[in-house]
């Protein structure tokens, strides 16, 4: 996989200046999705206001009935409160998992900081059992840090 590549498309997305921040956030997912053959759902999630709890800003895969997740619940509330990256080799051995489709089978999420505090996350969905490697969380960090910057630079903060 050529992460170079996509970082460079993603730069290209973020400056392109007549978008919407969540047009833009929505074309990465899409470019992930579409390019990265094992990410199967791509989402972001970001602090709902003041409540302890996830809001999806979008998407691109399957629907999904999780638009709101609360602090510490799956996979994707953990990462709220440990502010980690949380790679999930198998999601069938996570106790605390929220499922989304049937045919996931692994999943990663990365947080998302402004000035270190986390507001949000990538989170990737993959149909193969022990699809991620530290070269996808290395490259996913990459991907939130320009996101990072982006939103600083459009003021559009917080997202919800
Ligand atoms: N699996 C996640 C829920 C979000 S869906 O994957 C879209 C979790 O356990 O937090």
């Amino acid at each position: 996989m050529n992460y170079e590549n996509l970082l460079t498309e993603i730069d290209q997305i973020l400056q392109t200046s007549n978008s919407s921040y969540k047009n833009s956030l929505t074309k990465i997912c899409q470019l992930l999705e579409n390019r990265i053959n094992y990410y199967d759902w791509v989402g972001f999630y970001f602090k709902n206001g003041d409540r302890k709890e996830l809001k999806l800003l979008c998407y691109e895969g399957n629907e999904t009935d999780h638009n709101i997740i609360p602090f510490g619940k799956g996979i994707c509330g953990q990462v709220a409160e440990t502010n980690q990256n949380f790679l999930v080799d198998d999601v069938a051995a996570q106790d605390n998992y929220i499922a989304c489709s049937i045919h996931v089978k692994s999943e990663l999420v990365v947080p998302l900081f402004i000035k270190n505090e986390n507001i949000g996350q990538i989170d990737i969905d993959s149909h193969q059992r022990k699809a991620f490697s530290k070269k996808d969380e290395d490259f996913l960090v990459e991907v939130n840090r320009k996101i990072a910057d982006y939103l600083i630079n459009q003021q559009v903060l917080p997202i919800f």
